[in-house]
């Protein structure tokens, strides 16, 4: 997947940007405060979610723009396939909305997903495996998606049936159990249909690894685990789902959240080479296994979906020593794809091989070199 044309209207610190990218490798040079991460974050609105910074929409409008934002590109989802425009922002009359465009047509968030896949590592990653369950979750739900664009949709439906349950046991304990049951029934459906993608996802991800030589890059050796931090091995069934809700009502009521289910369960990860788990390794172990989790999972969807993920690396090359970051943009320019990368020297980006296209970011400006 390619993003040959993007260009963005009021979106944080750009007023209007319009720029044209080859496949391969795209560099982003500026100073700290340039717009970078500002790219790559409208970038990522083009898939489902909330972006790679999670931030509330009307927070991405221009300070001091009276309207809303728009971002638009111009995709090519695979070899062979016309051009496809795919458009995000709001309108100031709705400032809560994400608006989505498909070929200038109206569409859900949701369908963004079957034209473009985005995963990224931005520096706010570095602490993922120390820190909340939820960011892991999200993480693991974005590789999900990549491979399979309903997962979106499964995990919408989920989170709206979860919140009309705890809605519920909240107002009538005990009442209504025939809502109840309707709800339960719809959590046990999505519920099973996002556990058996995340389990399979992990699959393929960690066969992708073992067959991956390690160097230069960490190899992780990922499981999901529920919140206790039990291996979940075996995917849901639909019944035993459902029965886990029912038999929950009265914990869950109390609770004041549904205490159990796919919605709690985590991504473990343990580094192989030394056995320790993610979180006691070093900062620099930690990123280098991020790293190599997003190169075999980018693999991976290539070999499911016939084309790439578009991969934003935001300050990744800064981090890398000279040998890891020659080997890394080896590996981008040799899968072919389409990778973005920040930071604030050109002179990182000078020994990438193949076709690069080159941004300079300067107060807001973007100009080619
Ligand atoms: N809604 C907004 N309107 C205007 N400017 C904004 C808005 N939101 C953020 N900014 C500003 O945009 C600027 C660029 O932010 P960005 O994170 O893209 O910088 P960067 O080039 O990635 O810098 P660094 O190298 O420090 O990571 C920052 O000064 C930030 O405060
Ligand atoms: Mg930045």
């Amino acid at each position: 997947m390619t993003l040959i044309r993007l260009s963005l209207t009021d979106f944080r610190n750009h007023a209007g940007v319009d720029l044209g990218a080859g496949p391969g490798l795209v560099a982003l040079h500026g100073d700290n405060g340039a717009g970078k991460t500002n790219i790559l974050e409208a970038i990522s609105l083009l898939a489902p979610g909330r972006g790679l910074r999670r931030a509330p929409l009307a927070e991405m409008v221009r300070d001091g723009a009276s309207g809303g934002f728009a971002v638009f590109a111009e995709v090519l989802a695979g070899e062979g396939l016309a051009p496809v425009a795919l458009g995000t922002g709001i309108e100031p009359a709705h400032p809560g909305r994400r608006l989505v465009r498909i070929n200038g047509s109206p569409a859900a968030t949701t369908a963004l997903g079957d034209w473009l896949a985005v995963l990224w590592l931005t520096p706010a990653m570095d602490r993922l495996f120390v820190e909340s369950a939820g960011n892991r979750r999200r993480f693991l739900d974005r590789l999900v998606l990549a491979l399979d664009p309903r997962h979106a949709q499964h995990g919408n439906r989920y989170e709206a049936a979860l919140r009309a349950r705890g809605k519920l046991l909240a107002g009538q304990p005990g009442a209504d159990p025939q809502w109840l049951a309707s709800l339960e029934a719809q959590l046990a459906e999505h519920g099973t249909a996002i556990d058996a993608a995340r389990l399979s996802t992990l699959a393929a991800l960690s066969a992708e690894l073992a067959a991956q030589p390690g160097a230069p890059f960490a190899r992780p050796l990922l499981t999901l685990i529920d919140a206790e931090g039990a291996p979940r091995t075996a995917p849901w069934t639909v019944d035993a789902l459902r029965a886990l809700f029912a038999g929950r009502r009265r914990i869950d009521a109390a609770a004041g959240r549904a205490t159990a289910g796919p919605h709690r369960d985590d991504l473990s990860a343990i580094h192989a080479a030394s056995g320790r788990a993610a979180a006691r390794c070093s900062t620099g172990e930690q990123k280098a296994m991020l790293l190599s989790l997003i190169l075999a999972h980018s693999d991976c969807v290539a070999r499911a979906r016939g084309a790439r993920p578009v991969l934003l690396l935001d300050e990744v090359a800064a981090h890398l020593d000279p040998s890891r970051r020659a080997a890394l943009y080896e590996r981008l320019a040799g899968q072919g794809g389409q990778a973005w990368l920040t930071g604030t020297e050109a002179a990182l980006f000078d020994a990438m091989p193949g076709p690069v296209t080159r941004y300079r970011i300067a107060g807001g400006r973007i100009s080619a070199g």
